[in-house]
C-alpha cells in the first residue's frame, strides 16, 4: 500500500510512519522543511504518484497558551495547509482515502463531546481560531466527498502522550510539562508549581494506541467522524500523584498556582462510537504509559519553552 503522511515529522506522524513501515507500507513522510504546505501548489512534485491513503496530520499549533497568542497566524497558516492538501487530493489523488485529524478543542464546552455535536455551539475563546480551522477541515472533506465522491475519515484524538515528543523547546502538552517539573523537583530543583488548582480534568491516549486505532479505522470506516480517546478522565492531581509514585517523589511538595491559565475545566471524549466500531480495542494502562514516557523523558531531556 502507498501512503502519504503530511506532518510525518511530528510527534504523531513519527509514530504513525514507524507503524505503517512496520506493516510493509511504502510511505512518503513530509515535514515543513521539505514541503512547506503554506506555499503555492506545495504537493506538485507528487502529482504523478498514486497513493492509496493520505494521512493529513500537518497543522501549525503548539500546546499551552500558543493558540491564545497566535490566532491570526493560525487562521492563515492552517487554512492554507488544509486547502492545499484537500485541493491536491481532489485534483490529483481522487482514488486515495484521506484521513484527517480534528481536535477535542473544536467541541463546544457546554455540549456533549459526541461526534454529532462537532460542528455545533462555540468552542472556548482561547482555542477558538484553531478549533474553527479544524471544523472547516471537516466541512471541506464533506464538501469534496459530496461533490466528487471522494472518501475520507476524520478522527478526533484526545491529548496524545508517549515517547518521542518534541525536545526543541516549544510549549508542551500538560502531561509532558508535569513530568518535566516533577523530575526537576525530584532532582533537587525548586518545588514543582502546577497551573490551576489541580482539579481540572483531562483525558490522555497513548500515542501507539492512537496509531493502532487510526490504522484499523482507516481500513473499516468511511466518510465519518470518530472520537479516539481512552474514555478515562483524571484530574491533574491524579496525574501528578501517578508520576510522583513512579519517580519516587513526595506529592505534598507540589504547589498549585490558581492565577494561571488552565483552559477547559473538563474534557473527555464520548467514545461510544469507537467502542461500537472496534469493540476489541484495548488501551495501554495509564501507569504503563506514564512509565514509558518518563523513561523516554529522562533520556531525551526535552528543553522547556
Ligand atoms: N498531539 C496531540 O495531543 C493532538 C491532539 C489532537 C489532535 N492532534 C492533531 O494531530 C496532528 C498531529 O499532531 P502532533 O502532535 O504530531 O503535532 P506536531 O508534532 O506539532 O506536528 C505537526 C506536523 O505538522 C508539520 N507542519 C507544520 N507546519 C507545516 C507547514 N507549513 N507545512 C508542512 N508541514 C507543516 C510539522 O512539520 P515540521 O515538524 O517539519 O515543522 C509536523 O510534522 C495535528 O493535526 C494536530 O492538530 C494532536
Amino acid at each position: 500500500m502507498r501512503v502519504l503522511v503530511t506532518g510525518g515529522t511530528g510527534f504523531l506522524g513519527t509514530a504513525l510512519v514507524r507503524r505503517l513501515r512496520a506493516d510493509g507500507c511504502d510511505v512518503v513522510a513530509l515535514g515543513s522543511h521539505d514541503t512547506d504546505l503554506t506555499r503555492p501548489d506545495p504537493l506538485a512534485g507528487y502529482d504523478s504518484q498514486r497513493f492509496d491513503v493520505i494521512y493529513h496530520l500537518a497543522a501549525w499549533t503548539q500546546a499551552g497558551d500558543f493558540c491564545l497568542r497566535h490566532p491570526g497566524e493560525q487562521w492563515v497558516k492552517n487554512q492554507q495547509i488544509n486547502t492545499a492538501v484537500l485541493d491536491w487530493w481532489q485534483r490529483h489523488q481522487p482514488q486515495a482515502k484521506l484521513v484527517a485529524m480534528g481536535t477535542s478543542c473544536s467541541y463546544a464546552p457546554d455540549l456533549p463531546l459526541v461526534e454529532d455535536q462537532y460542528l455545533n455551539g462555540t468552542p472556548i475563546d482561547s482555542l477558538y481560531t484553531y478549533a474553527m480551522t479544524k471544523r472547516m477541515l471537516l466541512v471541506g472533506l464533506r464538501a469534496l466527498a459530496t461533490q466528487f465522491g471522494l472518501r475520507y475519515l476524520y478522527l478526533v484524538p484526545s491529548t496524545l502522550y508517549g515517547p518521542g515528543y518534541h525536545t526543541d523547546g516549544r510549549q508542551m502538552h500538560f502531561i509532558f510539562d508535569l513530568i518535566r517539573k516533577l523530575l526537576a523537583a525530584q532532582a533537587g530543583g525548586p518545588d514543582a508549581v502546577l497551573w490551576g488548582d489541580g482539579h481540572q480534568k483531562r483525558e490522555l491516549i497513548y500515542v501507539d494506541d492512537f496509531v493502532d486505532t487510526a490504522v484499523r479505522l482507516t481500513a473499516t470506516v468511511e466518510n465519518d467522524v470518530v472520537n479516539v480517546g481512552s474514555g478515562e478522565e483524571h484530574s491533574i492531581r491524579e496525574f501528578a500523584d501517578a508520576i510522583c509514585e513512579l519517580i519516587d517523589y513526595d506529592p505534598a511538595h507540589i504547589q498549585y498556582d490558581t492565577a494561571k491559565y488552565v483552559g477547559a475545566r473538563s474534557k473527555v471524549l464520548d467514545v461510544s462510537k469507537l467502542a461500537r466500531v472496534l469493540p476489541d480495542r484495548a488501551n495501554t494502562s495509564l501507569r504503563d504509559g506514564l512509565r514509558e514516557t518518563i523513561n523516554w523523558f529522562k533520556l531525551a531531556k526535552p528543553r522547556a519553552a
